[in-house]
């Protein structure tokens, strides 16, 4: 990751400083590096300065203070499973230390009892406009209540991930450790920001967690064994010990994931449209036969794409480059040709802050380095909206910057997510998605979504792609078999719910079902028509209520559907029903939220706080879950 100002605490010459360091530096220098920072932290201010000036040098001892139990608590905030991912990697990491490690969602952590916990550690994504995500709200709120406990010292580390193409970077995360700060708790690890491509930076702070305790430990280990600095290790020296013992426990099984992810032939990719339709809705079967990949109606599964050709050229064209020089790609150092690495490994279709700010720096053209510089934020975010690297080149004359310096600049390409459409009990070593193509003009170019591109173009029936499951413990069909279901899925929305029927059909579930979908034409857009009309006829799906917006003058929408039905909705909620929202999540979500409150409230006969309380206590029940974006 290269640092700056905007994803460190460092000053530009600070953060420059360090981008050439960090990178000539072994593993072993690293973990030395994070203890000794870590430790210099931990002691008190004077003797932290004592080190650095003379760092072998005999230190006075630091006063004794107790030593906390080995028990840690990792809280994670996660909604589509990276966060939880890296909190489970965390707590590995610390039970191999020797820690007592305690994982868990943060809204299955009881906030009362905050106050016993030795150590925190949080790890948190960011979603909605800056928001936290579903499973982290109880907790966020409660910690940014009068009700939050001060935190007497108690060490704490925050790990925060995102998405820098997001205006609130990572905001879910600064807020968690600056509230924890203010209540008192000790930062023993920097909080690190995450862009989406989180593996490294993740990994960075779990082991900066890591070297931070063993500091901590031989701290209080050196302090307790004697009043007398004579012959004191350096603490960090210590913590590079442990660290590195630590670090050497690492497991070594590989099996398919994210960073290693698995190649799915192509069985089947259909357009799901009519003819006449204003959309391309792609149904792909892929198989995972071999994978030993697993999953459940409600996950997800991410695909790696590539970049289309014809933007690729366009962009090497534009830049005055050579598809066949060759440039630096993948972590481990090695070299690709121009157009394979533009292809598959880097974002030319996304315009970033920080890369805007890097290129500025690297170019030294005055019209970037204004539209970047501090009070600039406005001008630079509408420059950014529904541009790309090809308008970055050609709008500030950027032909001739040598590819070699430009391209390691740029993000990696970032996997997307697609809700699995299919029950492997009704598709054994399959996967189904539904997968929308996005095309839209801007700026004067047509513009193709890169992931649902690929697929509509380029991902023929016997040709594979890159894939990994996401797990998604927030969107699950209930245990109980007899729990009635309200499905709300306009669009590709509808998606995991044609996973959740044919799972109850396997299953034989008894419990009621209801499905609304929208779309914009009955004819062209009923996504899965026929298979909702069989289930309906075989019982396995209730109701089913449609929404066709275009169909008729005046747009309807499911939330119109849903409010028409308010009487009988309200009975199900009452029956205990789990509701189900997932698609859009700019506007129907939102639409969907106030169409359940409108009902809770009416026919509930309650205020408008006391309907909004109703869905709360449903959320935090899980019996209303989201999987919007
Ligand atoms: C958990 C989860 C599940 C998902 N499930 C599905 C699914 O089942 N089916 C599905 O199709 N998608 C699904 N998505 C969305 C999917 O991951 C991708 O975001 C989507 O396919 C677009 O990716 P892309 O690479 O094609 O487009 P990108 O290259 O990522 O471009 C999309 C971006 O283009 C911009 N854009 C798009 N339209 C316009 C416009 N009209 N004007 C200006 N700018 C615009 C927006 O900034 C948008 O974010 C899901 C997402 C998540 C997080
Ligand atoms: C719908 C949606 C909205 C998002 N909003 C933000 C945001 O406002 N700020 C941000 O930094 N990241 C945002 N992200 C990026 C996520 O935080 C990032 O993908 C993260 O790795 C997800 O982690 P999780 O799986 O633990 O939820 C958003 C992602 C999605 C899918």
């Amino acid at each position: 990751m290269v640092l700056h100002e905007t994803n460190s605490p460092f000053r530009q010459d600070q953060a420059e400083l360090l981008n050439k360091l960090l990178p000539t530096l072994t593993d072993g220098q690293r973990i030395w590096l994070s203890g000794y920072l870590a430790a210099a932290a931990t002691v008190p201010a004077p003797v932290a300065v004592q080190a650095s000036a003379a760092l072998a040098e005999a230190q006075p001892a630091a006063p004794a203070a107790p030593a906390l139990p080995k028990e840690a608590t990792v809280l994670y905030g996660s909604q589509t499973g990276n966060s939880k991912k890296l909190a489970n990697r965390l707590a590995e990491r610390l039970k191999g230390a020797g820690y007592e490690a305690a994982v868990s969602a943060m809204n299955d952590f009881k906030p009362n009892t905050l106050k016993k916990v030795t150590r925190l550690f949080i790890v948190v994504s960011t979603h909605g406009e800056g928001d936290p995500p579903d499973n982290a709200l109880g907790f966020y709120e409660f910690l940014h209540s009068k009700r939050a406990p001060q935190l007497d010292g108690m060490p704490f580390a925050v790990l925060a991930l995102g998405d820098t193409s997001y205006e609130k970077f990572c905001q879910t995360g600064k807020d968690f450790d600056k509230r924890l700060e203010e209540l008192g708790g000790k930062r023993i690890a920097p909080r690190v920001d995450c862009d989406v491509d989180f593996e490294d930076a993740a990994s960075g702070w779990i082991d900066s967690v890591l070297a931070a305790l063993a500091s901590e430990e031989a701290a209080s280990a050196s302090a307790s064994a004697s009043a007398s600095a004579a012959g004191a290790v350096p603490a960090g020296a210590g913590a590079a010990a442990v660290a590195a013992a630590v670090s050497a426990a690492a497991p070594a099984a590989v099996p398919y994931s994210r960073s290693n992810p698995f190649r799915a032939a192509v069985l089947e990719n259909l357009n799901l449209n009519g003819r006449g339709s204003a959309r391309e809705t792609r149904h792909l079967e892929l198989s995972l036969e071999g994978s030993g990949l697993t999953y459940e109606p409600g996950d997800a599964l991410g695909i790696y794409p590539e970049n289309q050709p014809q933007l690729v050229e366009e962009l090497i064209e534009t830049a005055g480059w050579r598809a066949d020089e060759p440039v630096p790609a993948g972590k481990d150092g090695g070299e690709l040709p121009l157009g394979e690495a533009l292809s598959r490994h880097y974002e030319i279709t996304l315009l970033t802050r920080p890369l805007l700010q890097q290129v500025a720096e690297l170019t030294g053209s005055p019209k970037l380095k204004e539209l970047t510089a501090p009070g600039q934020e406005q001008a630079l975010r509408e420059y950014i909206a529904g541009r790309d690297l090809v308008d970055l080149i050609r709008g500030f004359d950027l032909k001739g910057v040598p590819a070699k310096t430009f391209v390691p600049l740029l993000r990696k390409l970032p996997p997307r997510l697609y809700s699995i459409a299919s029950s492997p009990k009704a598709y054994p070593d399959e996967a189904h998605l539904t997968i929308r193509k996005v095309v839209y003009e801007s700026h004067g170019r047509t513009r193709y979504g890169v992931c649902s591109t690929y697929v509509a173009e380029r991902a023929e029936p016997g040709s594979e792609i890159p894939v990994y499951v996401q797990h998604n413990e927030n969107f699950r069909l209930p245990s109980d078999p007899d729990t009635p279901i309200i499905m709300i899925g306009p669009g590709t929305g509808v998606a995991p719910f044609r996973a959740f029927l044919g799972e109850r059909q396997e299953t034989g579930a008894s419990g009621k079902t209801w499905l609304f979908y929208g779309d914009q034409h009955f004819l062209t857009d009923f996504l899965y028509q026929v298979e909702w009309q069989r289930w309906l006829k075989e019982g396995v799906l209730t109701r089913m209520d449609v929404a066709f917006s275009r169909d008729q003058e005046q747009k309807i929408y499911v939330q119109h559907r849903m409010l028409e039905k308010a009487k009988e909705l309200y009975a199900w909620l009452e029956e205990g029903a789990v509701v189900y929202v997932c698609g859009d999540k700019s506007r129907m979500a939102h639409d969907v939220h106030a169409a359940l409150t409108t009902i809770i409230r009416r026919e509930g006969g309650l205020s408008e706080e006391a309907a909004a309380e109703y869905l709360k206590r449903m959320q935090q029940e899980r019996r209303y879950q989201r999987d919007v974006y």
